[in-house]
């Protein structure tokens, strides 16, 4: 079995919160791994970590077999990354941010693979709008985009779905879906706990910091449970001690 993504004890404070506490997770390569959670439970710190952004208080990660404290430039070179809440530069257009990212990530071709994306996510009109000027969910088309331009063997995004459109979220659902059948794998933090049941193959679940629960997603439908139920009652346990 090949892991792409092992994270050990993994911890971050800040202050005297304990956003990511001893966390450890095994990710395998062809996975649609998702990582759900209540607000604040410490999804987007552990991407953090894991991408390099953050420098972990504490534990291991590994990350296509670079470890993400010693050699975050490394991580940040080898994966796509989806931030939370981020946008492309305002002063540039559409088809500029994906040139100055193809230039960044040395992607060949990168008008062919632009017109591609602009086609695919339908926003081809745009290409040429400068991104202040783009609405929210055009911003996150682009936002995919960027992620997804080098195709990497694993991405890590925080959730990518958030400003989509009903018939959007179906389009880059199917595209996660279709990605990993190649051997490669995405980490996908979400809300939408429909969407991690039916897409992803498995899941952990993070409440205040610590890990409440890892496995496939397979297990829990044999035995007739739901997603989202499940996830529901866990955290409520947890949260009445
Ligand atoms: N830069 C920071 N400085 C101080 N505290 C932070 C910082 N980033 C995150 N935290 C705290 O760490 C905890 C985990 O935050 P995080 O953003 O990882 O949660 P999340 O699971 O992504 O939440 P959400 O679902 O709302 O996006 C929270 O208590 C948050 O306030
Ligand atoms: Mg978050």
């Amino acid at each position: 079995m090949t892991f792409v993504l092992e994270a050990r004890d993994l911890s971050k404070t800040y202050g005297d919160v304990n956003a990511v506490d001893r966390v450890s997770l095994i990710v395998e390569a062809g996975a649609l791994f998702g990582l759900l959670g209540p607000n604040g439970s410490g999804k987007t710190t552990m991407i953090k970590m894991l991408t390099g952004q953050t420098r972990p208080s504490g534990g291991l990660a590994t990350v296509l077999g670079v470890d993400v404290t010693r050699d975050p430039v490394g991580v940040r070179r080898l994966v796509g990354i989806i931030p939370e809440q981020e946008t492309p530069p305002s002063f540039l257009t559409a088809a500029e941010y994906l040139e100055f990212v193809g230039a960044v990530r040395n992607i060949p071709d990168i008008e062919t693979k632009a017109d591609w994306w602009f086609d695919f996510l339908d926003f081809a009109d745009k290409r040429n709008v400068l991104c202040k000027d783009l609405s929210r969910g055009t911003r996150q088309k682009l936002m995919f985009t960027q992620a997804f331009l080098h195709e990497p063997a694993l991405a890590l995004i925080d959730e990518p779905l958030i400003n989509f459109d009903p018939i959007m979220q179906e389009v880059v659902k199917d595209y996660l879906a279709g990605y990993v059948k190649s051997g490669r794998t995405i980490f996908l933090s979400t809300h939408i706990l429909e969407v991690a049941e039916e897409i992803c193959s498995s899941f952990a679940i993070l409440h205040k910091g610590t890990l409440l629960y890892t496995g496939p997603v397979a297990e829990l439908t044999a035995r007739g449970d739901h997603l989202p139920s499940f996830f529901l009652s866990l955290v409520r346990k947890d949260r009445n001690g």
